[in-house]
């Protein structure tokens, strides 16, 4: 659906022409979303009411979060997404089972950064999205309220990080002016909650987010800055930098996935062609640096003496998105280009990362790279996890989502 504002400011929606092409690995495809869907369902009464954080090393067993953590809703998304697709009742009760903890979050404003739109689309937004549940919607309401209010003048973006002890002096004044990739998913809560209310300020905060991430954060390559730092006093831009990629002048494959993955979602919230052009283009500099066996490697511009993690949730991150980019053009050669390459990066994670048939492993994927800086590699990562199911379902025609 197409957002339009009139001259009131009052939003009304017209129908965006979309089409998806055929997957070329229908079976496949099928087979691995059943696979998935198997899985999440035996991981049900093993994870009870805790939410899978990152793997423990050297396992395909998960390590689990703690009260604040920016993954906790990726294991409620594939319940949600599971039960869209099953209708087990028993998915839905234990997503639900999880409101007290995303409740907690909305309580503890220390705790509020861009990542409240993982944490609530997947949370609160899917369980009314699937069920009509009232209680979710004004739970996902006041995050999106949150999350705009994180845009202060004179910065042109709602503001990410929060600035911790923890971080040392040099980043923890960095982190106030910074705009970076990762928030690139957190627009489509505030494009939901404009639709919800028929608030406008809701669609003007998040568009203004995303031109500047596409002025900034998007070089003239079409690769990608994971973070970019403007002055906090005068709103003035500086200069690009990495915080998990090789180094400032690199292109961190997650946050290009977070970007091509997020600008194919506004432009279906908005009908803004900019937003297709950059998912195009940045997806064209995956598709010149993806090595051939269709699995990123952790960053796009690694030289041969780095050990060549792969990083599976990029890959599934990117493939999501790129189904999504190849619907938002109504059919023709550029659908046909996009679900190709959408195709190869998810044979990719389906033929070298699957762990769907791996009766013992607690993940759908392995060999996720969370922070290769940190020593976090190889891991299982809920998130890859998360975006694999939704890649393996958009793969074979599906399009409700919670984005
Ligand atoms: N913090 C977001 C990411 O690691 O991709």
């Amino acid at each position: 659906m197409e957002l339009k504002q009139d001259s009131d400011n009052n939003v009304s929606y017209e129908a965006l022409e979309l089409f998806q092409p055929a997957t070329a690995h229908k079976a496949t495809f099928q087979n691995a979303l059943d696979g998935a869907l198997d899985k999440v369902s035996s991981l049900v009464p093993k994870f009870g009411l805790r939410n899978p954080r990152m793997g423990i090393p050297g396992t395909h067993r998960y390590a689990f979060c703690i009260p604040d953590e920016w993954v906790a809703s990726f294991w409620c998304g594939q319940m949600w997404l599971a039960y869209s697709l099953t209708g087990d009742s028993r998915l839905k009760n234990s997503a639900r089972m999880r409101r007290d903890y995303f409740k907690t979050v909305l309580e503890h404003p220390r705790w509020h950064d861009h990542d409240l739109g993982f944490l609530f689309s997947l949370s609160a937004v899917a369980d009314y999205t699937l069920t009509g549940n009232e209680s979710s919607r004004a739970m996902a309401l006041r995050a999106a309220d949150f999350l705009a209010a994180r845009w202060r003048q004179p910065l042109p973006f709602v503001m990410c990080w929060n600035p911790m002890l923890r971080d040392g002096p040099e980043f923890m004044a960095r982190k106030t002016g910074t705009l970076n990739i990762d928030s690139m998913q957190a627009m489509a809560l505030l494009f939901w909650a404009a639709r919800e209310t028929g608030q406008a300020s809701f669609i003007e905060i998040a568009n203004m987010h995303l031109e500047t991430s596409r002025q900034y954060l998007v070089r003239d390559d079409y690769s990608s800055y994971h973070a970019y730092e403007f002055d906090p006093r005068s709103g003035e831009p500086m200069s690009g930098y990495t915080h998990q990629g090789l180094h400032d002048e690199s292109c961190w494959s997650r946050g290009q996935a977070w970007a091509i993955h997020g600008f194919a979602q506004a432009y279906l919230y908005t009908g803004n062609i900019d937003y297709r052009k950059t998912a195009a283009k940045m997806a064209n500099y995956v598709s010149e640096h993806l090595p051939n066996d269709g699995v990123p490697l952790w960053d796009y511009n690694l030289s041969a003496d780095e050990t060549p993690y792969r990083d599976s949730s990029a890959g599934a991150i990117t493939a999501a998105g790129l189904y999504t980019l190849a619907r938002c053009y109504g059919g023709g050669a550029e659908a046909e280009r996009y679900t190709a390459l959408a195709d190869k990066m998810l044979l990719g994670l389906v033929e070298h990362c699957d762990l769907t048939q791996d009766k013992d492993a607690e993940g759908l994927l392995k060999e996720g790279a969370a922070f290769v800086g940190l020593g976090r590699a190889n891991n299982l990562l809920p998130y890859g996890d998360y975006y694999y199911l939704e890649a393996l379902m958009r793969s074979v025609g599906h399009s409700e989502f919670f984005w």
